[in-house]
């Protein structure tokens, strides 16, 4: 059949991921190999649509971020997507690609997961190719690493593997197997200080990330095996544990890079009382000042009550497990 007469204007959607296993560091950073495995949850309240067109009717590639024209760097990494897709299908045409998110864009909560992951699945059905999971993770991690976890559906773990072919996202658990809340607790709405790209390669000047890759081997199959088992104690601690060393190796980098603020001590002072009082819930933080708070269902209106209500904190976004990357029939334009 004719290349040219299978290409649509396509849509998809795709959820944010929050990492509980952390990708911290880059083995090869052309292709986003990470040095260890990551795992992760995918968020129902914070989401990329994208819909994306080839057509002859454009002379040049253009790009919409939420509302805006995006330029340079941006621009770049969503053209690399582009260029990847047209040469594998034989594609010259130029395209549209328009982009909103479903949180606040002055929330500080990193999107790259989600845009990536809804850019590769819109990008390529509207060039008329049917990715793999498989195919579909690996074209998302070359636009950014984390985007590889979010196409999958509920829990996932990206298996590091050699190379770019083996480097991809497997399912762990669909997203009704475990009733977990990840609150986000925003306390910062500016940019972050250094992007994920600066904090990954900073990471191999920290005299301590020989330390945390040898401690990540029984970190990785502890928290899996929590997960699996739906050991909430457990998997909270190697939770908090995973958080802290990437934050240790973020500090000891050169130069070092500080994430949080006030507002995040002050979210985790607030979980360790709730804990005193038999609340559990636990944090992880990713390259931000912002909070994950993990939780139970049963747990979860209390406690974004509470957390609301401390001073640092501007407001929440409580998330179920999600479905991964997909298709939806609205397009943006
Ligand atoms: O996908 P990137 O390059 O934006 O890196 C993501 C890094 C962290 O969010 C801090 C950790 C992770 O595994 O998602």
């Amino acid at each position: 059949m004719n290349k040219e007469k299978k290409i649509t204007k396509t849509t998809a959607v795709s959820p944010a991921n929050i990492a509980f296993i952390k990708y911290w560091g880059k083995k090869d950073a052309k292709v986003n190999i990470p040095f260890n495995n990551s795992i992760s949850m995918n968020l129902s309240d914070c989401s990329t649509k994208t819909t994306v067109e080839f057509s002859r009717k454009y002379r040049s590639d253009k790009v919409f971020i939420d509302g805006n024209e995006a330029q340079g760097e941006k621009k770049e990494r969503v053209v690399e997507i582009l260029n990847i897709v047209r040469k594998k299908a034989g594609l010259s045409q130029k395209a549209r690609v328009v982009s909103e998110n479903n949180f606040p864009a002055d929330a500080g909560i990193a999107s790259s997961a989600s845009a990536f992951s809804a850019l590769a699945l819109a990008t390529s059905r509207a060039a008329g190719m049917e990715l793999s999971l498989k195919e579909l993770s690996i074209l998302s991690r070359l636009g950014s690493g984390s985007a590889a976890r979010s196409v999958v559906d509920g829990f996932a773990e990206w298996k590091k593997g050699k190379n770019s072919q083996t480097s991809y996202t497997v399912q762990l658990a669909p997203p009704s197997y475990w009733d977990l809340r990840d609150i986000v607790v925003v306390v910062a709405k500016e940019k972050k200080k250094a992007s994920s790209t600066e904090g990954h390669s900073a990471a191999l000047t920290s005299p301590h990330y020989k330390t945390r890759q040898s401690e990540l081997k029984r970190r990785i199959k502890g928290l899996r095996n929590a997960l699996l088992e739906k050991q909430f104690k457990k998997f909270g601690e190697l939770l908090e544990e995973e958080a802290i060393s990437l934050h240790m190796i973020a500090m000891t980098s050169k130069p070092p890079i500080y994430y949080w603020n006030k507002g995040t001590v002050e979210v985790i002072h607030k979980l360790l009382e709730l804990r005193e009082e038999g609340l559990f819930a636990y944090f992880t933080i990713d390259a931000g000042p912002n909070v994950h708070v993990i939780c139970r269902a049963c747990d979860s209106n209390k406690l974004n009550k509470r957390l609301k209500k401390l001073p640092g904190v501007f407001f929440t976004i409580v998330n179920k497990p999600s479905t991964g990357t997909r298709l939806a029939e609205k397009h943006l334009f």
